[in-house]
């Protein structure tokens, strides 16, 4: 029996100059710009917070922007399964789990860790609940995810299922339409309350929000200074990793493109020193700042990205890349499912 997909949402082109991609609507958009009045009297600069943690309920955050132009891609192929992976408490796969089932396709989760053996908390209680298919790996089988993945994609084709692979984070040259268009609405957003921000920040992952970001304003003709806090790895690495998208996006996007877009002059700026303990673990300053943003003004963070990249921005703010700057924007990109597994670090008893 084929799986019924859910076509009364099309998959359309979205348009952005001369360059275009398919795209199917999931996330709810635009998300609202907002003014954070408490926080910004304390900090000494206006700190303003675009929320795409409200792009949906469960599927919120970042990864809904990108899966807009990924499962375009998988429907555009026939494909009735959605593969890919990611960290245990990963929040691209959790809304990857929930899309699948909104359009009535298959998940296959691929998740990096141990599973422990009481029941299943924050994402993994959702993708368990959302119907998902999940493979544990260790870090060995990880270093080989793009082999591994492959062989899914064919032992699924040998049994007469289209698995489509999506890769981590959905960060790859479709994934990073997400925030191309985001971008564009962000831009709308600064125009209507009347800002030139002195920068736009963000946490990094996978790098594929930060790509994204830096081609939209690059095909807006807008120079903005868009920064990543890498909650992983460094800045070395993510400078190349973004660099390798982008020349990815264009070779596929722009090919006889009469303008295309020189990625060579595009700065990639990541303000690298906050990882803290590394990915996943945050130190107490994180879980501070997390308790002080959700008091002040009623948002809530979580410790693996939008906390530690909201601290990152208040540490650089106080004396470091960021100092001086009268508007800052920070892209609040989802995550609060990774809040709950860390309750003991938020509330010590
Ligand atoms: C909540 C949240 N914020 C930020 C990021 C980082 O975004 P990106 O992977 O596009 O760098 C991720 C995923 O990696 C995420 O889940």
């Amino acid at each position: 029996m084929t799986t019924p997909v859910d076509t009364h949402r099309s998959v359309q082109e979205y348009q952005i100059g001369h360059t275009a991609a398919k795209r199917i609507a999931l996330a709810r958009t635009p998300t609202e710009l907002q003014f954070l009045p408490r926080l910004s009297e304390e900090v000494g600069a206006n700190i303003w917070i675009k929320r795409d943690d409200t792009t949906d309920t469960v599927a919120c955050g970042n990864k809904l922007r990108k899966l807009e132009f990924s499962v375009a891609q998988a429907l555009s192929e026939g494909a009735t399964l959605l593969l890919t992976n990611g960290g245990v408490q990963s929040n691209h796969c959790r809304a990857t789990a929930l899309v699948a089932a909104n359009l009535g396709l298959q998940a296959h989760l691929v998740l990096r860790g141990a599973t422990s053996e009481s029941a299943p908390d924050g994402n993994l209680l959702l993708n368990e609940l959302l119907g998902a298919n999940t493979t544990f790996i260790d870090t060995e089988t990880w270093r080989r995810i793009d082999e591994f993945t492959a062989e899914l994609v064919a032992d699924y084709a040998r049994t007469g299922v289209t698995a489509f692979a999506i890769p981590t984070g959905a960060s790859d040259e479709i994934g990073l339409w997400g925030y191309i268009r985001g971008f564009e609405e962000l831009h709308n957003d600064l125009l209507s309350v009347g800002i030139t921000p002195d920068a736009i920040i963000h946490a990094t992952g996978s790098g594929g929000t930060q790509a994204g970001l830096i081609l939209g304003a690059a095909l807006m003709g807008i120079s903005t200074r868009i920064v990543g806090i890498n909650v992983s790895d460094t800045e070395e690495y993510f400078t190349h990793k973004i660099t390798d998208d982008l020349l990815r996006w264009k070779a596929r996007y722009q090919a006889n493109h009469p303008n295309p877009v020189d990625i060579d002059s595009l700065r990639i700026e990541i303000l690298d020193g906050h990882v803290g303990p590394g990915y996943g673990h945050a130190d107490s300053e994180v879980f501070d700042t997390i308790r002080k943003v959700a008091r002040l003004e009623g948002i809530v963070l979580d410790p693996v990205y939008t906390g530690k990249a909201f601290d990152g921005m208040l540490a650089e703010l106080a004396s470091g890349r960021l100092k001086g700057a009268n508007h800052l924007v920070f892209v609040h990109t989802g995550g609060i499912y990774g809040l709950f597994p860390q309750r003991e670090q938020l509330f010590p008893r």
